[in-house]
């Protein structure tokens, strides 16, 4: 870990507080090569851009970031969705950016290229879990464990909620950045909590999900402590972190909904490897075979009880793993449910 957590941030707001004139920072962010981690650099323009359109494609050397092919290390940042700035303020601006190579041809890891038809309604439950310096997660004891997992799911009090500082300045940093986030509360492991993102129509679910992880991992670095997504991150009687993600389409009615279901049904390997692209899913029944059922936490499918009981509304796919790709998510389920593909394995990630 670096050291510079330890640095003085009061020192840093001296210079922050200097008057920038007209002249505005956009840092721009994308997903690397691994297809899991974000990267932002920054540059400065003339004056605040009214919408994205306004803002100018980027470049990058993909040789340090795992997206370039031979000697052709130019690669391409084209903007594509714009929040404000919640570490730098107004008129700053947060630019969410799609990655094309040399070539023009999208990245391998691009997978909101391929994302971007007309979509319907998503919303997803993002977990994640804070890890401390000692590559603990954050607040346990160094050489054991708290105890057992039953307090700690919307716990409140020093024993209970573990880094709650760091959820309540990642909230308020999304609110700021328009970032559509509808609510966070802690889970069952200590130091694991989620944030909801929705409702978003179609491909703006990725990108508001994405930038949401990037604000939480920009207010981790200055609380000097991690978050990480992996799927299980303590192993044995812990839980897992996961992504679940409500789907609903403009027919929403029951008889929609089972007709997804069932198409789900037949498709379920392809699935499990566009929500777990690195294999490390916990090995619960809601992976391996394939259920739906209302209320029911252990199925694949959740159908929320008040949907059961009206008729209509959106269903819950409880499988997507906690490192998911949004892009690769909502993509599966729209060409499972809409389109009536079976799967062709478009998500393979290459390293
Ligand atoms: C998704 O559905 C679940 C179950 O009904 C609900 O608790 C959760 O808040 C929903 N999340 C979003 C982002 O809509
Ligand atoms: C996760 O938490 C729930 C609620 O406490 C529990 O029922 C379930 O068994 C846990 N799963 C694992 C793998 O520990
Ligand atoms: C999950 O189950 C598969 C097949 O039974 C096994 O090969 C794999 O090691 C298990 N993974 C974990 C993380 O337990
Ligand atoms: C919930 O789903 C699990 C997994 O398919 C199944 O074993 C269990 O019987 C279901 N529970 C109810 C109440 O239907
Ligand atoms: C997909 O199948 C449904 C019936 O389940 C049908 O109504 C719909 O038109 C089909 N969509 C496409 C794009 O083929």
């Amino acid at each position: 870990l670096t050291s510079s957590s330890n640095l003085n941030k009061g020192i840093k707001q001296m210079y922050m507080a200097l008057p920038q004139g007209e002249k505005v920072q956009a840092m721009y962010v994308w997903i690397d090569g691994t297809g899991e981690r974000l990267r932002c650099k920054t540059h400065t323009l003339d004056c605040e851009p009214k919408c994205v359109e306004e803002l100018r494609e980027w470049n990058f050397d993909g040789s340090s970031t795992f997206q370039s092919e031979g000697s052709s290390s130019d690669t391409y940042l084209l903007p594509v969705a714009m929040f404000c700035d919640p570490f730098h303020k107004d008129p700053n601006k947060l630019v969410f950016c799609e990655v094309f190579k040399y070539n023009r041809k999208p990245a391998e890891t691009n997978l909101r290229h391929t994302c971007k038809w007309i979509m319907d309604m998503f919303g997803m439950d993002q977990e994640y879990t804070l890890m401390g310096t000692d590559g603990q997660p954050f607040g346990w004891p160094s050489n054991g464990f708290p105890g057992t997992q039953s307090p700690y799911y919307c716990g409140v009090g020093a024993d209970k909620a573990y880094g709650r500082d760091i959820v309540e300045a990642h909230y308020r940093a999304c609110l700021y950045a328009g970032v559509k986030i509808t609510g966070t509360n802690a889970e069952v492991m200590p130091a694991q909590w989620e944030f909801q993102i929705g409702p978003c129509e179609g491909i703006l679910m990725g990108d508001h999900l994405l930038v949401a992880c990037f604000i939480l991992h920009r207010v981790c670095e200055d609380f000097g402590v991690i978050a990480t997504f992996d799927p299980k991150p303590i192993p044995g009687n812990w839980n897992g972190t996961s992504c679940h993600t409500n789907f609903s389409t403009k027919e929403n009615g029951l008889k929609y909904i089972e007709e997804a279901i069932e198409k789900l049904s037949k498709q379920h390997q392809y699935h499990i490897r566009a929500y777990d692209p690195k294999g490390g899913l916990d090995n619960t029944s809601n992976i391996n075979d394939f259920s739906a059922g209302v209320a029911n936490c252990s199925a694949s499918i959740r159908i929320p009880r008040s949907v059961g009981q009206e008729k209509r509304g959106y269903f819950e796919d409880r499988c997507p793993s906690a490192n998911c790709d949004p892009f690769a998510v909502t993509e599966a389920i729209i060409r499972t449910c809409l389109l009536n593909k079976t799967g062709d394995e478009p998500f393979q990630y290459k390293n």
